[in-house]
């Protein structure tokens, strides 16, 4: 009574890239402790599980997905809460949403977030960012549930967070944060706001994608490598480097994960062959 599922629920419904076969068996929960059940069921029977939020940092395959996928989203993935200078927000509440929610309370600091086209939990798994700010620099605690199936939370200072990457959430799942801003006025806020929103319309495409494919070497950004390598507008089947920004593959058709991956393939082997770059991909596979 707590979750929705779905049988062969197809993938490419639900990542932004708007790619990949189904997936076995998709589950909504709508409480924690519905998702902690169905985490520890699989878990006990070898069932492989996976959490899928706004699927805008993922490539699915054509074959699609085994074993189970959690989409935590409805019930109390969607709540959203201001205490003070803090908001509560769940996994399944979009960045978009939380700036929003942050600028009506008179919260500064959340601007950057109008920009993330991703979920909480993602946002946490990654440790998104734009504009120069990551998700964890404002993180206060984290609510997740942990490797042995309980749910836990932790200080901001008790989690490793990286670069596009916080280790302990692969095989922990984010399930709520609270994160940190600070008092200011609406005009400074809707200002910030309107920065970032045109800094993104002029550099980043509008077309479907899942961001920016491969994390910032050290070398020179990836866009910029990607540019400089001539690949800008090249394609594989349907699937085309942005002609806007390099670091982003886009669908313009009906591109399939194949496709993606091939033209992700052509660009790593020449950044490699040229330039001696191993370029690492930003988007999960
Ligand atoms: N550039 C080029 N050619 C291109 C693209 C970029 O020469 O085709 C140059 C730009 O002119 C600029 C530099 O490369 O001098 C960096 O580009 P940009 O300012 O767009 O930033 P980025 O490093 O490519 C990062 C994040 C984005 C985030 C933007 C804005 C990574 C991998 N990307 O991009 O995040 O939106 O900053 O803050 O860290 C994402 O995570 O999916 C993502 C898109």
């Amino acid at each position: 009574g707590n979750a929705k599922v779905h049988l062969y629920e197809l993938m490419r419904k639900h990542t932004t890239m708007l790619v990949g076969g189904p997936a076995q068996f998709w589950v909504e929960p709508l409480t924690h402790n519905c998702f902690a059940r169905v985490v520890r069921y699989c878990r006990e029977r070898g069932i492989p599980v996976r959490v899928l939020g706004r699927g805008s940092n993922l490539l699915v395959r054509d074959g699609g997905i085994r074993g189970v996928v959690i989409h935590p989203s409805k019930g109390v993935f969607g709540e959203v809460v201001v205490e003070g200078d803090t908001i509560i927000a769940g996994a399944g509440v979009r960045f978009k949403k939380l700036a929003s929610v942050a600028q009506k309370a008179g919260l500064t600091g959340f601007e950057w977030m109008e920009g993330i086209p991703g979920n909480v939990g993602g946002g946490l798994r990654m440790n998104a960012g734009a504009m120069g700010t990551e998700t964890f620099d404002q993180v206060v605690e984290v609510t997740f549930l942990d490797e042995d199936g309980e749910i836990r939370t932790r200080n901001r200072d008790e989690i490793k967070a990286f670069y596009r990457n916080v280790p302990e959430l692969r095989r922990s799942f984010a399930l709520s944060a609270r994160f940190i801003g600070s008092a200011s006025n609406h005009g400074t806020i809707q200002q910030k706001m309107e920065t970032s929103m045109g800094k993104r319309r002029s550099s980043q495409p509008l077309a479907a994608s899942a961001g920016c494919i491969f994390k910032n070497p050290e070398l020179m950004p990836a866009g910029m490598l990607v540019d400089t390598l001539g690949f800008k507008d090249s394609s594989v089947g349907k699937a085309r480097v942005s002609l806007e920004h390099g670091n982003f593959i886009v669908n313009d058709g009906k591109a399939s994960a194949q496709d993606v991956l091939g033209l992700i393939d052509q660009i790593r082997t020449k950044a490699k062959q040229e330039k001696s770059v191993e370029l690492e991909t930003e988007v999960q596979i």
